[in-house]
């Protein structure tokens, strides 16, 4: 298979051309190059997507698949199928989960109401775009592959938290660096909160398999619905140091000291207001019957902390507290000498 990367240098687009290489497809990866290097065996082809025509370079190639992990920019995803659709069979788009209209309700499917969509092409960083412009942006990417290519050629996958070795995000992989520095660790006190994650390496796989078996049509890219205390305390015994403690403090009590959820700075990635927990609870059973097969928790654990080992487990992260934030955080909030609770803590 000749297979095009609209990405290709960092996490999941490079995950899937290094998968693909290893299966023994030609792929090309068109990037500027500046996120990283592709995996050894691909070729980069080297472009910028925010300037003019950059795409036409691709003119006069042909494909069997295209992958296209296009983030705010729907000005992207129409220059490249104006210039490639005609000459590819199969067209992979990676929306998100934040394509749907309602956060709340748990067990969604494809079904359930979207965002509307955002029609204006001009391209926005991740680090400038509202949540509803990242979701509306989206859907209306979504739309225009399924328009151009057809729905018998068009798969679109709308992940949740992608988790795994080489996550910028650092969402999932700070609970790993944090549990083995040891101490009290402050966790949120949601242990019933759901979560749904889906391991880079298995979306990966799944794209590569559904671009061969031209496999079409949209699903929600999520593994199965966990609970966040099961996670974290099963990520916790396995990497966590001896002398590590949980402290868990409830959202009321995190507010109030400025911590923030989902991820981001001065966070506690992964924890949901009630409100958001639909997006962390789509109903996984469609994408699982198409052939996604997402690995144990275990595995994505050892593996996100060998990346955090490998990428320094004392670097300044995307998402999380500082050790310093959060000595603050319990420092203002642990039980005075005097006896008192001064915490409000659960
Ligand atoms: N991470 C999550 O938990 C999560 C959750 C839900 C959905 N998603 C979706 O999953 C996908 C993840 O993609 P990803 O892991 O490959 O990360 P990404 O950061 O979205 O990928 C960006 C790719 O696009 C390339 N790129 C950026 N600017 C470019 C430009 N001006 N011209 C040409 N190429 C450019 C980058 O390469 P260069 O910088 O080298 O040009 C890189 O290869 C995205 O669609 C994201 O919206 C992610």
């Amino acid at each position: 298979m000749r297979l095009l990367v609209l990405g290709g240098t960092s996490f999941l687009s490079r995950q899937i051309a290094h998968d693909a290489v290893t299966r023994g497809h030609d792929v090309v990866c068109a990037a500027r190059g500046r996120s990283g290097s592709v995996p050894e065996g691909a070729r980069l082809l080297a472009l910028d997507r925010d300037e003019p025509g950059a795409v036409d370079v691709l003119a006069g190639e042909r494909f069997d698949a295209v992958v296209d992990v296009a983030t705010g920019a729907l000005g992207w995803v129409l220059d490249a199928l104006a210039v490639l659709a005609d000459r590819v069979e199969h067209w992979t788009f990676v929306s998100s989960i934040n394509a749907y209209a309602d956060t709340g309700t748990p067990g969604q499917t494809t079904k359930a109401p979207l965002c509307e969509p955002v029609l204006d092409t001009q391209h926005l960083a991740l680090s400038d775009l509202t949540v509803e412009r990242y979701g509306g942006t989206k859907v209306a990417s979504e739309n225009a592959v399924r328009e151009r290519m057809g729905p018998d050629r068009s798969f679109v996958v709308r992940p949740g938290i992608i988790s795994g070795p080489g996550d910028e995000m650092d969402r999932f992989g700070y609970w790993t660096a944090r549990f083995a520095r040891g101490g009290q660790a402050i966790v949120p006190d949601t242990p019933h909160q759901p979560i749904q994650h889906i391991d880079v390496r298995d979306l990966a796989a799944w794209i590569v398999t559904a671009c061969e078996q031209r496999l079409a049509g949209t699903y929600d890219a999520v593994g199965p619905v966990l609970e966040l205390g099961a996670v974290l305390r099963e990520a916790s015994e396995l990497v966590g140091a001896a002398d590590l403690r949980l402290v868990p403090f409830s959202p009321e009590v995190l507010v109030e000291a400025g911590v923030n959820p989902w991820g981001g700075p001065r966070s506690l990635p992964l924890w949901l207001p009630a409100d958001k927990h639909g997006l962390v609870a789509h109903d996984p059973r469609p994408a699982l019957a198409a052939g996604l097969r997402p690995r144990s928790l275990a595995d994505t654990v050892r593996s996100a902390f060998a990346d955090e080992q490998a990428r320094g487990l004392d670097r300044p992260r995307a998402a999380g507290l500082t050790p310093a934030e959060e000595r603050e955080v319990l420092h203002r909030t642990v039980p005075e000498p005097d006896g008192g609770d001064h915490s409000g803590r659960n």
